[in-house]
Formats: C-alpha cells, sequence, structure tokens
C-alpha cells in the first residue's frame, strides 16, 4: 500500500486511471470500515482510501480537538488486509491551506433535519470535505456505510444534482456481537457505559418489529422508547420513523399502505453522542 499525504502525490499515483473506488473515512478504522474497503475492491481497482478528520463538520462544542487520530494503526490494519491500494492521509494545511471559503451547502430538506437539526452545519461540513476529495481521487465508485444514513442519502444527492459520474455504494452497518454498531466513537465510552449502548440498538429493534407487526402509532412506540432510554440515563436527541426515500414523516395512510421506513435514532450516554438506525421489514 502507498500512503500519501499531498494531492499532487495522490494525483501521480492514479494518473490514468478509470475504474477507482474509493472509501473517505475520518480514521480509527474498525471492522466497519475495513468491510467498506473489501466491498469497494469487489466493485473497482484500484481502491483508494483517506484519513482526515475534517473539522468543517464539527460543531464549536463538539469533538474535534479529542477526536481519536491513530494513523499507524491504521496503516497496519489496512496493510493486514490487503484491500487497499492508495491511502491518502492529508494534514489541514493540505487539505485547507486558505480557509475553504467555498462550500457545498447541504439540501435543506435533507440536510436540515435529523443529525443537521442537533448538528447545525454538519453536512454542509460532509458534502465540502467529500466533493472535494471526490475532486481529488475522482473515483467511480464510492462506499459508504449505512450506520450513517442520512450521510449516505446527502452524498447520493449531492451527485445526482451535481452530475458527478460516480456510483454510491451502501455498507451494511457492521456491529459488535451485543448488537453495538461499530463507531470510532465507541472508545469514549467508560466500562460501564459501554455495557449499557447495545441498549439504542435493542430499541430500535423492538420499535421496527413492532410496526412489522402492525402498530402503526408511530408517535406511541417513539415515546415509549425514548422514555426506556431516558430511563437508563441516556439524552435522546431524537428517535424517529421516517420514510426510506427522503426521511420525510409518513403520513398514517402511507404506514398502513407499506411505504418503506427506517428508524433513526441518536442519542448520549454521559459524553458519548451515538448514532443508530434500522430498516423497517415489512
Ligand atoms: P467515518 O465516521 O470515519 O466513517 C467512514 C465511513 O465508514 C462512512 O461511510 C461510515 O458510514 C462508515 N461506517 C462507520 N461505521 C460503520 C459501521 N459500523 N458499519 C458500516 N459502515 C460504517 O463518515 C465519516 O467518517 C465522515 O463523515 C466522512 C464521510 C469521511 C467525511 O468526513
Amino acid at each position: 500500500m502507498k500512503v500519501v499525504h499531498t494531492i499532487d502525490e495522490l494525483r501521480d499515483q492514479l494518473r490514468g486511471q478509470l475504474n477507482i473506488s474509493f472509501v473517505p473515512t475520518m480514521g480509527n478504522l474498525h471492522e466497519g470500515h475495513l468491510a467498506l474497503m473489501k466491498l469497494a475492491r469487489q466493485h473497482g481497482d484500484p481502491v483508494v482510501a483517506s484519513i482526515f478528520v475534517n473539522r468543517l463538520q464539527f460543531g464549536p462544542n463538539e469533538d474535534f480537538d479529542r477526536y481519536p487520530r491513530t494513523l499507524a494503526a491504521d496503516i497496519e490494519k489496512l496493510e493486514r488486509d490487503r484491500n487497499v491500494y492508495v491511502l491518502f492521509a492529508p494534514d489541514e494545511r493540505e487539505m485547507y491551506p486558505e480557509p475553504q471559503s467555498y462550500r457545498i451547502q447541504g439540501p435543506p430538506d435533507l440536510g436540515d433535519i435529523l443529525e443537521g437539526e442537533f448538528r447545525p452545519g454538519f453536512f454542509n461540513g460532509v458534502s465540502t470535505v467529500v466533493m472535494k476529495l471526490f475532486a481529488c481521487v475522482q473515483p467511480r465508485v464510492a462506499v459508504f456505510g449505512k450506520k450513517d444514513y442520512q450521510q449516505l442519502m446527502v452524498v447520493r444527492a449531492m451527485c445526482r444534482q451535481f452530475r458527478l459520474p460516480i456510483d454510491v455504494l451502501a455498507h451494511e452497518t457492521v456491529r459488535d456481537t451485543d448488537g453495538l454498531a461499530l463507531s470510532s466513537r465507541n472508545v469514549y465510552l467508560t466500562p460501564e457505559e459501554r455495557s449499557e449502548a447495545p441498549r439504542l440498538y435493542r430499541a430500535l429493534n423492538d420499535v421496527a418489529r413492532r410496526v412489522s407487526d402492525g402498530e402503526h402509532d408511530l408517535q406511541r412506540l417513539e415515546a415509549e422508547a425514548m422514555a426506556g432510554l431516558e430511563h437508563h440515563g441516556w439524552q435522546v436527541d431524537y428517535f424517529s420513523v421516517r420514510r426510506q426515500r427522503d426521511l420525510k414523516l409518513p403520513t398514517p395512510d402511507e404506514v398502513a399502505a407499506g411505504e418503506p421506513l427506517v428508524v433513526l435514532a441518536a442519542a448520549r450516554l454521559g459524553a458519548t453522542r451515538l448514532i443508530d438506525n434500522l430498516e423497517i421489514m415489512r
């Protein structure tokens, strides 16, 4: 694997390649990230991964400074898996040598709800860095995880609207054996919080199963799920059943007619904010 830190070196390595598949990350790699690289390997060649903790997508009171940066260990994992041909690991001066005053403004209908409501500007920051990474790498395929369901939809919408010639592939959420979605932020959890954390996935499962079984009072299901989490010390930002196609609230008629739904949640345990979601089978 070649590790490059500058955009010029990256372009040198990739010159003439027309079938690049790309996996952008912020590092502290876990099995979820590695599964994305494996999928990328099946859909293009060469595979390019990036590791860059993108300041633009962090709010002023968020964890940018303490976000885990583990480049040496990440390189070892990628070397062991042998799926990635070039790792692009720029520093901040390389990505933002001058203030990034041109920005991609996420779509208000999709970008300002759920995560966007609780993390204002988040999807602008994500869209801007993903567009810039796409411009540097020029992939034919890019792989994103369903763990960040709304991010996946924002990136797909951006590619569609700007007519970027990139197929965006989605990978299922990779979970620990107890159901907790793998996340770089799980390292923040204390041992007690770590054993509490799978409750979020259990709550999503419970609501998904009850909707599948024909319970259609979504507000009641959401309120019960939130109360259950709060009872165990969680602070819930949102817990909401939405339409898969645009993340808008489904009407009762749509729920009854079998509209594809997804239940999404964000909640804090102590200082750590976790997000997760589940598509509802029915
Ligand atoms: P990061 O959180 O490092 O995630 C990188 C990619 O891995 C994203 O597509 C994310 O959805 C996926 N991923 C994370 N955990 C996963 C899991 N448990 N199962 C499946 N996929 C998982 O998302 C970002 O970085 C950034 O916002 C980025 C897109 C790189 C822009 O800065």
